[in-house]
């Protein structure tokens, strides 16, 4: 049941993701009539303007983010009368009184979105609440990240908690508000014929790559201390090998897939410190070429020596009936060869192959789900060439298409933060992380970083341009595997 609130407030709404991510989606909802008739956004963060200020500022990012067809004059004049803003310091508990008067009434419901450093989760927390934005009717939406540990993420929703009941807070993991990752759930679970195959006896690995091009961009004090392990496996990375690896929910909604999902999570094998160097290579870029363009490297990037892992691939393991004896490999990186985030499925050789004398060896079939750049999903079947060869029929690994990019070509591309946004605002949390999804992940994440103090573990460096360190192509190939499409 959705209970769509009639204001939504906008905390670091000068900042980054808000230019180039939330105005814009929040426009392209109302551009389609998604938002709710009498919606006002109320912006906040340190810069001091006024409403019509904001409206400018916002009129300027919706113009240098949105795609070209988006752009609808008439339609982002109407969107700009729902901006307000006040300039409020977040760490300033007393200035919430302000930002509640700015604010108004909200028995109508409130959504609060807020990305801010987790520093300052106690007085953001504290504020709302002393200032009565944290009633009944009023949710939050929180960015990552939500800690850098265990410990710190317990802290962080304990803090929350006091305000804020799980059934109002809405944990945000970008990666599943992407088209392509909710498709993981259509193609596993509104087809029968994966499924009964979708287990260690017809699986043999399962692939899980977010190979990014981008080196540390601005994000130098964030980035140095999360690194790739906390960055893109602790939440991004390990939603998708959710999503794969889940029993079927009973239904799509919020309680019966995240209670899925978390059992994952908590079957999996934890990775005890004399394991980890066996299960897991991390890298750090140096200097190298991207794309034909000449970059530095991470240190000298960052302009001071540092440890940080700007590639990690690691042996996971579930533990449980479906997948025993099937390792997921996950692997991650900055200022790769180039970007692509994908799930390959392998699954085990036939059991016995009638083409012995020629045409070479049978492929194992793959499903490759490739959620970007592109948008498509692949199966990569075995196929007769043609020909009249008289000593056996030759075969060849051919691609099944289905390219989702071309089949929904008049469809506006959604960017995850309108399906996102807009279930906030309605009250869907199917697709927001629940606690107690977060600190399993992070108890499995903990144990990696542990394994890494306790042995001493450094970055080996990899040339930017690369597809990481070479001993992560080691980790597959002692198990005779390898990486899909290298
Ligand atoms: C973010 C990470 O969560 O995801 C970034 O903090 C990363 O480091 C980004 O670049 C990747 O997101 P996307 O949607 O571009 O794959």
């Amino acid at each position: 049941t959705r209970q769509p609130v009639a204001k939504l407030l906008l905390f670091g709404a000068t900042g980054d993701l808000a230019q180039r991510m939330l105005l814009p989606s929040l426009y392209g909802l109302h551009a389609d009539g998604l938002l709710p008739e009498a919606l006002t956004i109320t912006g906040t963060a340190r810069a001091e303007h006024d409403d019509a200020d904001y409206q400018k500022f916002a009129e300027k990012a919706l113009k240098q983010f949105l795609p070209d067809d988006r752009k609808d004059a008439e339609k982002i004049k109407s969107f700009l009368k729902r901006l307000g803003y006040q300039a409020h310091d977040a760490a300033d508990v007393e200035g919430y009184k302000t930002l509640a008067e700015k604010v108004g009434d909200v028995s109508g419901g409130l959504a609060i979105f807020l990305s801010t450093a987790p520093s300052l989760f106690e007085p953001v927390i504290k504020g709302l609440a002393s200032a009565g934005l944290a009633g009944e009717t009023v949710r939050i939406g929180l960015e990552k990240p939500l800690g850098y540990d265990l410990a710190s993420s317990r802290e962080i929703n304990d803090t929350v908690a006091t305000a804020f009941s799980e059934d109002r807070t809405f944990r945000i993991d970008h990666y599943l508000g992407k088209e392509t990752v909710q498709n993981i759930m259509a193609l596993r679970f509104g087809n029968s014929f994966f499924e009964p195959i979708w287990n260690a006896q017809g699986i043999d690995n399962i692939q899980i790559t977010i190979a990014e091009t981008v080196g540390l961009e601005d994000r130098a004090s964030y980035y140095d201390g999360a690194g790739a392990l906390r960055d893109m496996v602790a939440n991004h990375m390990l939603q998708l090998l959710a999503l794969v690896a889940m029993e079927a929910p009973a239904k799509f909604d919020g309680a019966a897939i995240r209670d899925e999902k978390a059992k994952v999570f908590r079957s999996m094998r934890p990775i005890a410190p004399d394991q980890v160097p066996a299960n897991t290579v991390t890298g750090q870029y140096g200097a190298g070429a991207v794309k034909g363009e000449i970059v530095r490297g991470y240190i000298d990037e960052l302009g001071q020596p540092s440890t940080t892992e700007t590639f990690v691939a690691i042996k996971a393991h579930v533990d449980n009936w479906r997948w025993q004896g099937v390792p997921f490999y996950l692997r991650t990186g900055k200022r790769m060869t180039t970007r692509r985030s994908e799930i390959a499925i392998q699954f085990k050789p036939v059991p016995h192959s009638m083409f012995r004398n020629r045409g070479g060896l049978l492929q194992p079939n793959v499903l490759v789900i490739r959620l970007q750049p592109e948008e498509y999903i692949q199966i990569l079947v075995m196929a007769k060439e043609p020909g009249l060869d008289r000593e056996g029929i030759r075969l060849r690994e051919l691609p099944l298409n289905l390219s989702l990019d071309a089949a929904f070509a008049g469809k506006p591309r959604r960017i995850a933060y309108e399906r996102l946004l807009l279930d906030l605002i309605e009250g869907d949390q199917t697709l927001f992380v629940r606690r107690d999804e977060v600190e399993a992940q992070w108890e499995w994440i903990d144990a990696i970083r542990a394994g890494w103090t306790a042995n001493d573990t450094k970055p080996k460096s990899y040339p930017s341009g690369s597809w990481g360190p070479s001993a992560a192509i080691a980790l597959t190939e002692r198990d005779g595997v390898t990486w899909q499409d290298d």
